[in-house]
C-alpha cells in the first residue's frame, strides 16, 4: 500500500486508488513532462524555480499548459494539505491527454494534469551516512540534439537501463555518459567532484539536466568562498578526485564513497559537509519565510 494522495482530473483521490486512462499518451508514448518537488515544513522548496522549468519543459514539447503558475501553487497547497505530512514528496506530472492509438499528438486536445504527495525515500539512510557505490554505466545519456537533456520528459528509459546495470553491479546508482565520454549525470541526479578544493560540476551542454539543487549548491559554494565552476570531466577526473556526491530534488545531497571499485579519498568530505550544512540552513530559511508569508 502506498501513503499519499493524488490530484488527478481536479478531484482529489488516496493514491492507491488513482488510475490513468490507457488511452493517455502520457503511458502510450512518454508524451508529457513533469518535476519532483520536496516539500519540508509543509512548505514547496523552490516551487516557483520548478514551475518554470515546466513551463520550460512543455513548451519545448509544445505542450500547452493550460494553468496558471497560481492554480498549480494552490493545487500543490491543497494536495500537500491533504497529504497530512509535513514532510515529503510532491510529483507534477502533465501529459499530453488521451488521444486514439497511434503517435500523432494532435487529436489529444486536453492535456491531463496529476500531482502526488507522498513519502519518498530513494536510498536507505545507512547507505546515505556511509556513502554510496556509483559505477559508470555502458548506457549513454542521449544526445543534445536526440532528445534535449533539459527537457524533463516522462522518457527515462536510458536512465532506467543505466540502473539496471547499477543494481546487477551490487551499486546504488550509476552515471551516464555522453557520447564524447564526457561524464553527464546520475539516473535522477547531479554530480559534483572536489578536485584541490574546487567544487566541479558537468555542464549541462555535456547532457546533463541543470538540477534546481545542483543551481543552489553552486551558489551556496560561492556564498562559502568554495570556488565552484561547471566543467566537462570524465570517469578519471571522479576516480582522482578527493571527494565526489550526488544532488536532487528526490536525492537531497549523497556522498559517494566508491566509483567502480575505486574508493574516494575522503567519505562524506569536508566540502561536502560544508555543503550540506549550507543547503540544510537554506531549506530551514526557505520554508520559514513561507510560512510567515
Ligand atoms: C535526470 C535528472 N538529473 C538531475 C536531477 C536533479 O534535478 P533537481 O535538483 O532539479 O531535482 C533530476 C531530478 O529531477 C533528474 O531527473
Amino acid at each position: 500500500m502506498h501513503k499519499g494522495v493524488c490530484w488527478l482530473d481536479g478531484r482529489l483521490l488516496p493514491l492507491e486508488r488513482a488510475s490513468v486512462p490507457v488511452l493517455d499518451h502520457g503511458l502510450l508514448y512518454g508524451d508529457g513532462v513533469f518535476e519532483g518537488i520536496r516539500f519540508y515544513a509543509g512548505v514547496p522548496f523552490l516551487l516557483d524555480q520548478h514551475l518554470r522549468r515546466l513551463r520550460d519543459s512543455a513548451q519545448a514539447i509544445a505542450l500547452e499548459v493550460p494553468w496558471t503558475e497560481a492554480a498549480l501553487t494552490e493545487i500543490a497547497a491543497t494536495v500537500i494539505r491533504a497529504f497530512g505530512g509535513k514532510e515529503g514528496y510532491l510529483r507534477l506530472i502533465l501529459t499530453r491527454g488521451e488521444g486514439p492509438l497511434g503517435i500523432d499528438p494532435a487529436p489529444c486536445k486536453t492535456p491531463r494534469l496529476i500531482m502526488i504527495a507522498s513519502e519518498l525515500e530513494l536510498v536507505n539512510p545507512a547507505a546515505r551516512a556511509r556513502g554510496i557505490r556509483l559505477i559508470t554505466a555502458t548506457t549513454r545519456r542521449l544526445p543534445l540534439d536526440g532528445l534535449d537533456p533539459r527537457i524533463k520528459s516522462l522518457n527515462y528509459l536510458n536512465q532506467i537501463l543505466a540502473r539496471i546495470e547499477a543494481n546487477q553491479a551490487g551499486a546504488e546508482e550509476a552515471l551516464l555518459l555522453n557520447g564524447q565520454g564526457h561524464l553527464t549525470e546520475g539516473t535522477a541526479d547531479n554530480l559534483f567532484v572536489v578536485q584541490e578544493g574546487r567544487l566541479l560540476t558537468p555542464p549541462a551542454i555535456d547532457g546533463a539536466l541543470p538540477g534546481i539543487t545542483r543551481g543552489l549548491i553552486l551558489q551556496l559554494a560561492e556564498e562559502l568562498g568554495i570556488e565552484a565552476r561547471e566543467q566537462s570531466l570524465t570517469p578519471y577526473d571522479v576516480y582522482r578526485a578527493e571527494e565526489c556526491f550526488l544532488s536532487g530534488t528526490g536525492a537531497e545531497l549523497i556522498p559517494v564513497r566508491e566509483i567502480d571499485g575505486r574508493r574516494l579519498k575522503a567519505c562524506p568530505g569536508p566540502v561536502f559537509q560544508r555543503c550540506h550544512q549550507a543547503f540544510r540552513r537554506a531549506i530551514q530559511q526557505h520554508c520559514a519565510e513561507r510560512s510567515d508569508a
